[in-house]
């Protein structure tokens, strides 16, 4: 069918089914939600393609994009940009994609691979799903799928090649912080070195003697979670973004053995290091939860239990900001505090795409005011920004702290 609306005339023939997928890449995009995308969202957008725009790109685009001229780019218009930028009948964007996937680089997609990606890409499959998923594909029947039968292959995996191709940073994502769980003593950071381990948690105010080595080596912090706010004996913690998990033991110090502290991360190397770590300062009231924070109300993460919900330099990485704070604000019972250490940005778009990536906490940083904007609009009150851990990045990425409340 021939996608038309509003007068425009898309110049590639696509079907329902293809529109379907390319509308669940544009809501992915669409952090706040309202239908349609800001310059702060086709930036990220942007960003995550390998793109640096700088701000007359961003208005070129919009130029030429925006055709009815209200400052955002709808669904529409999003279809007539991004149809040109990822071409998943071109043959060289395949590759590009198929490399993303196959993290071992044996040239063969395998299940793990499968399942690794897809739990990135929020696609929520079982394992007899992805073993039906692979046997669509995989023409010789050998289990695995080669580039010349992932180039052939139709259906879901249309939409997985789609989504890898516009959200590679989630893979990035990945890739560093498995390496940072597994191998801290190779360093942290991409495009620049991140302060990381237990240098960096003692800068941010931790008692570093208080738990042993192992708990603060992979740790990442870009502030510290409990200067700002007081959690007490016996209550809930739920800590999204955990990482390799001193947060949780410094929680669960604090809640004794009458409270509970539940960790949530999706990098599986985290998780598994949170848990060793849990057992290693031998707490047996921490639960850690595998799964992404930003889905709004995920499956596993549970509802209306916390008393704190922390997020210690996690809500920057996830392109879908709304339901990180949609997330946080469904854990929390009513009356329950949200402690928030983020980086944020201060300088603009241009200067920040030129000096860092995304998984290097530069290129998903927003500014206070959006913050802020992001709290309220999901329900919190007395929403608050405290102050600067010492914490920068760049020029223009620094921390923050803020506390929001729900109301009781
Ligand atoms: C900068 S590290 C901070 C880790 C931890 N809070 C600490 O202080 O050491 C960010 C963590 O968030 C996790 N993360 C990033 N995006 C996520 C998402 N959308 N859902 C769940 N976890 C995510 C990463 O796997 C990583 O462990």
């Amino acid at each position: 069918m021939l996608f038309e609306r509003k007068g425009i005339k898309m110049s590639k023939q696509l079907t329902q089914t293809q529109l379907d997928e390319f509308k669940e890449v544009f809501d992915l995009f669409d952090a706040d939600g309202n239908g349609s995308l800001s310059k702060d969202e086709l930036a990220n957008v942007m960003h995550s393609l390998g793109m640096n725009p700088t701000n007359e790109d961003l208005e070129a685009i919009f130029i030429k994009t925006d055709t009815d001229l209200n400052n955002a780019i709808d669904f529409t218009e999003f279809l007539q940009w991004i149809t040109n930028k990822v071409d998943i009948t071109s043959k060289e964007d395949l590759r590009d994609i198929f490399q993303l996937i196959d993290s071992d680089g044996n040239g063969v997609l395998s299940h793990d691979e499968l399942r690794e990606l897809l739990n990135a890409l929020r696609i929520d499959l079982s394992d007899d799903e992805i073993t039906q998923l692979i046997q669509q594909a995989d023409l010789d029947g050998n289990g695995v799928i080669d580039y010349n039968e992932f180039v052939q292959s139709e259906g879901l995996w249309t939409k997985i090649k789609l989504t890898v191709g516009v959200t590679h940073s989630f893979k990035e994502i990945l890739k560093q912080y498995t390496q940072l769980a597994e191998n801290p003593s190779a360093g942290f950071g991409t495009t620049m070195p991140l302060p990381y381990g237990k240098v960096n948690a003692k800068k941010m105010g931790y008692d570093v003697s208080q738990f042993p080595a192992q708990v603060w080596e992979s740790s990442c912090m870009c502030g510290n979670s409990f200067s700002f706010g007081s959690v007490s004996k016996g209550e809930t913690v739920i800590d999204l973004g955990c990482g390799a998990g001193a947060d949780l033991c410094v929680a669960a110090s604090l809640v004794g053995e009458t409270g509970k502290v539940i960790g949530v991360d999706m990098t599986t190397a985290m998780v598994k290091k949170a848990e060793k770590n849990a057992a290693l300062c031998g707490f047996s009231n921490i639960e850690l939860i595998k799964a992404p924070f930003d889905t709004a109300k995920h499956k596993d993460i549970p509802i209306e239990v916390a008393d704190v919900v922390i997020a210690n330099g996690s809500f920057n990485l996830s392109p879908r900001k709304k339901c990180a704070f949609v997330q946080a604000f469904n854990c929390l019972k009513p009356g329950g505090r949200f402690y928030l250490i983020d980086v944020i940005r201060e300088g603009s778009i241009e200067s920040e795409a030129k000096k860092g990536s995304w998984c290097d906490c530069v290129t998903g940083a927003v500014p206070i005011s959006k913050i802020l904007e992001l709290m309220k609009a999901v329900g919190f009150v007395e929403c608050k920004h405290i102050g600067f851990p010492n914490y920068r990045l760049s020029d223009y990425a620094i921390a923050a702290t803020f506390l929001a409340k729900k109301s009781g």
